[in-house]
């Protein structure tokens, strides 16, 4: 595979920021990473170069992903992915912490290591150690011929185009939809019906004229970013889909704003963090319309009855928010790739809000390449 990248890329094309020229690539990005693989005739996709044979699909028993920052977060919504459309039991974890902790190398388990840059130090290590012990690793990478790309034993580029602000947005939803196309490659070898992978592919197809909506909503999320900019500190919940989106957009708020972010499984906030909820500290709700809605209604509660201001990320208005930003809706499986979009630029407009340097947040590069 190969992906020819223009000098016009790094040029900034009218915008302030490449962060902001990046969240605003998305629609074509992922219909980059769509282009040339939907299989309409077995409601399937083809991924050239993952090297690993329907066969060898079959024989997969569990699915261990491995990445770093916004990458691990995008992982984790790979997982959930696969599992809920392959049925493999798979999961996320920090590449560095895999390494540290001496792991239990499985010759059934597929490790799949995750990188925008195909340089993290972290994952590169962890792909060499998981190779020196035999085991099959693929790649989900973004730079074509980068280290992890060369020694996985395939993989899948994702095709977010070059990714120059050290804030990673574009990069991060396509690998989520790069996630989206293996889960229904690998499901629809396995138990995955030709209706639900028609279904999956209906549901990707919609997704850029999607996010073309989400992004069209920019001027009323920099209003809602100015009201919420005072905050010394947020917290972000999900539950089960919506919780790597949480994690995932309180990343973006602490790299670019410095307003420090905690993100939680909604499911927890009672174990806990319910103690620091009171009207200073804001609540950034995920709340999408799936079977877990209801469950998402009662924490608002919970955060209401404590006088914490929230804002949702939602398919519908919220009563119980002081503000919901609507989303549109897609399939319940493909929700996470649009919810975090607005936050994004909620963290975007938060930070030019408290006149940050939004491409160059302090103490971070865009690739981390030592240990
Ligand atoms: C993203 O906003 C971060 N700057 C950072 O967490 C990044 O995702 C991480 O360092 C991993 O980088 P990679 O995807 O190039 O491996």
């Amino acid at each position: 595979e190969t992906v020819e990248w223009e000098a016009a890329s790094f040029d900034m094309g009218g915008h302030d920021t490449y962060m902001h020229k990046e969240m605003s690539e998305q629609a074509e990005a992922v219909d980059r990473v769509l282009r040339g693989r939907i299989d309409d005739r077995f409601s399937t996709v083809h991924l050239g170069g993952l090297n690993l044979d329907a066969r060898e699909a079959r024989g997969v028993r569990r699915i261990k992903i491995l990445g770093c920052g916004t990458s691990y977060h995008a992982g984790m919504i790979g997982a959930g992915l696969i599992e809920e459309l392959a049925r493999i039991p798979a999961d996320a974890e920090p590449a560095s912490e895999f390494r540290y902790r001496n792991p239990v190398v499985d010759p059934d388990t597929l490790y799949i290591a995750v990188s925008q840059s195909g340089e993290t130090y972290d994952v590169l290590a962890a792909v060499q150690e998981l190779k020196r012990k035999g085991a099959r690793v693929l790649g989900v990478v973004n730079v074509v011929g980068s280290a992890i790309a060369r020694e996985a034993d395939g993989g899948t580029y994702v095709h977010a185009g070059p990714e120059v602000c050290v804030v990673s947005t574009k990069c991060f939803t396509n690998t989520v939809v790069a996630f989206a196309l293996l889960a229904l490659h690998l499901g629809r070898i396995r138990d995955l019906s030709v209706a639900d992978g028609k279904r999956i592919i209906e549901g990707l197809r919609k997704l850029p004229g999607q996010i073309e909506e989400i992004l069209a909503m920019e001027p009323e999320i920099e209003k809602l970013a100015q009201e919420y900019a005072g905050a010394q500190s947020m917290m972000f919940i999900g539950r089960v889909r919506g919780y790597p989106v949480a994690l995932e957009a309180s990343l973006k708020l602490k790299e670019i704003s410095y307003i420090h972010a905690e993100a939680y499984p909604a499911s927890e906030l009672k174990h806990g963090p319910l103690a620091l909820i009171e009207p200073a500290l804001p609540t950034v709700a995920i709340v999408p319309n799936d079977d877990l809605l209801e469950k998402n209604r009662a924490a608002l509660e919970e955060i209401k009855a404590r006088s914490g201001r929230i804002l949702a990320v939602a398919h519908q208005h919220q009563e119980k928010a002081d503000h919901t930003i609507v989303v549109p809706k897609n399939e319940d499986e493909l929700d996470p790739i649009l919810m975090g979009i607005p936050l994004q630029l909620f963290a975007y407009h938060t930070a030019l809000a408290m006149g940050r340097d939004i491409d160059k947040p302090r103490n971070l590069a865009k690739s981390v390449t030592v240990e």
